[in-house]
C-alpha cells in the first residue's frame, strides 16, 4: 500500500512536468513564433521526437520498401538527425507537404513561420514570406535569378554595384547571365554606389534587357551598403527587378532598415541572407525572403526535388533555445560591436 501511494505522488510529478513542456510545445504550435523565453534541451528534445513519431519511418512496425522510405543503416546518423530522416520538400516544390513525413513537413513549415517572426523583429516589419533553403547565400541568389528568368525571357544582363565577393559574382554566372558590373564611387572615405551610372546603364540596355539589379547590403569597409531606397526607386520606376544580397545583414539593424526603407519607397522583389552569418549554425543554408508571398512561392516551385531538412532544423532548434529574448540580447550586442556599420 505504502509502495503504491509513494509512486503516485511521482506519477502525478512526473505528468505535471510533461504538461509544461507540452504546453509550451501547444504555444509554438499555436503562434508559429519564436517563444519569448528560450527552451531548455529537456523541452526541445521532447518536441523534436514527438516530430520524428510523425514521419512514416518511425512508425511501428514499419518496414520501408519503397523507392525512398526514410532508411539508414548508422543509429549515429539517425540520432545526428534526431530519425528526421525525409529531408523537406516534394518532386518539385520545396514548400511542398510530403504525406510519409508529417513530422519533417511540420518542421519545416515552423521553422519559416519562425524566421519569418525573426526577420520581423530584426528590422524588415513588412516582410511577407520566407523560406530556409538548403544552399548557401550564392547558389540561393541563383535561384532567385533563375525565378525572374521566366518572368523577362528577353532579359540577359543583371546590374550589379560591384561589391568584392566571388560567389556573389559566380551566382550570376552560374544562372546565364552578364553582369554589367557598377564601379562605386569614392565619398569621403567611403566606397558606396553610383547611382548614376545605374540610371544611365538602365537607359543604355534598355528595361526588358535587364533581369534585375543585384544590390549589397552587407559589405566590408570602405564599401559601404548600396543605396538602397534609390536603387530600388529606379528599379520601380522603369519596372527592374531588384534583388539584394544580405549575406549578414540579419544581425545589422542598419541593413534591414536599408531594406525596410527600401521596400516601402520603391521595388525590392526577394532579399537573401545567410544561415550560418546569422544564426550561428553550420554553413550550409540561407533564407530566401520577400515582400510579395505569390513571387517568394514561385522560388521554392523552382527548386528542382527535395532538399535537406538539417539547416531547418539547425535554425528551429537554435532559435528555440535562444528564444526571442535571448535573439534580441544578440542583435543588441552585435549593435555595440563595431561590426554594425561594415
Ligand atoms: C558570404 C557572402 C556571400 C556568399 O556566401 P555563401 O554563403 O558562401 O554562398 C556573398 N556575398 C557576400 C557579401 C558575402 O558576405
Ligand atoms: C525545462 O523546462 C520545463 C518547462 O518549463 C520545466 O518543467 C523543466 O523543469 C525544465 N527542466 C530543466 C532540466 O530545467
Ligand atoms: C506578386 O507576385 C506575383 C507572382 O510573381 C505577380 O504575378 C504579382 O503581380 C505580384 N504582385 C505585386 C503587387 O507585385
Amino acid at each position: 500500500m505504502f509502495c503504491v501511494s509513494g509512486l503516485a505522488i511521482h506519477i502525478r510529478q512526473g505528468s505535471q512536468a510533461r504538461r509544461s513542456h507540452e504546453q509550451l510545445i501547444r504555444q509554438l504550435l499555436d503562434q508559429g513564433k519564436c517563444p519569448e523565453e528560450g527552451w531548455n534541451e529537456s523541452t526541445t528534445e521532447l518536441f523534436l521526437n514527438e516530430l520524428a513519431v510523425m514521419d512514416s519511418n518511425n512508425f511501428l512496425g514499419n518496414c520501408g520498401v519503397g523507392e525512398r522510405e526514410g532508411r539508414v543503416a548508422s543509429s549515429l546518423v539517425a540520432q545526428r538527425h534526431y530519425r528526421l530522416i525525409h529531408g523537406i520538400g516534394r518532386s518539385g516544390d520545396i514548400a511542398a507537404t510530403q504525406p510519409k513525413a508529417a513530422g519533417s513537413s511540420l518542421l519545416s513549415k515552423l521553422t519559416n513561420s519562425v524566421v519569418l517572426d525573426d526577420l520581423k523583429l530584426s528590422g524588415v516589419q513588412s516582410v511577407a514570406s520566407c523560406f530556409v533553403v538548403p544552399m548557401a547565400t550564392g547558389m540561393s541568389l541563383t535561384l532567385c535569378f533563375l525565378t525572374l528568368r521566366h518572368k523577362r525571357p528577353k532579359a540577359r544582363y543583371i546590374i550589379w554595384p560591384r561589391t568584392d565577393q566571388k560567389s556573389c559574382f559566380k551566382a550570376m554566372i552560374t544562372a546565364g547571365f552578364e553582369p554589367v558590373v557598377v564601379e562605386n564611387i569614392l565619398e569621403g572615405d567611403e566606397l558606396g554606389t553610383d547611382l548614376e551610372s545605374v540610371d544611365r546603364k538602365m537607359q543604355e540596355l534598355g528595361a526588358e534587357n535587364i533581369l534585375c539589379v543585384h544590390s549589397t547590403t552587407s559589405c566590408f569597409a570602405p564599401r559601404v551598403p548600396d543605396r538602397l531606397e534609390e536603387l530600388a526607386t529606379m528599379c520601380s520606376k522603369y519596372d527592374i527587378p531588384h534583388v539584394v544580397n544580405n549575406a549578414y545583414g540579419v544581425q545589422s539593424f542598419k541593413c534591414m532598415h536599408l531594406i525596410q526603407q527600401g521596400a516601402r519607397v520603391g521595388r525590392i522583389d526577394a532579399f537573401v541572407q545567410s544561415l550560418d552569418k546569422n544564426f550561428m549554425v553550420p554553413v550550409g543554408g540561407a533564407i530566401i525572403a520577400g515582400f510579395n508571398k505569390s513571387f517568394i512561392q514561385e522560388i521554392s516551385r523552382m527548386y528542382p526535388g527535395s532538399a535537406s531538412a538539417s539547416p531547418s532544423l539547425d535554425v528551429l532548434i537554435t532559435l528555440l533555445t535562444l528564444g526571442a529574448s535571448g535573439y534580441r540580447k544578440l542583435l543588441a550586442e552585435r549593435k555595440g560591436s563595431t561590426q554594425d556599420d561594415t
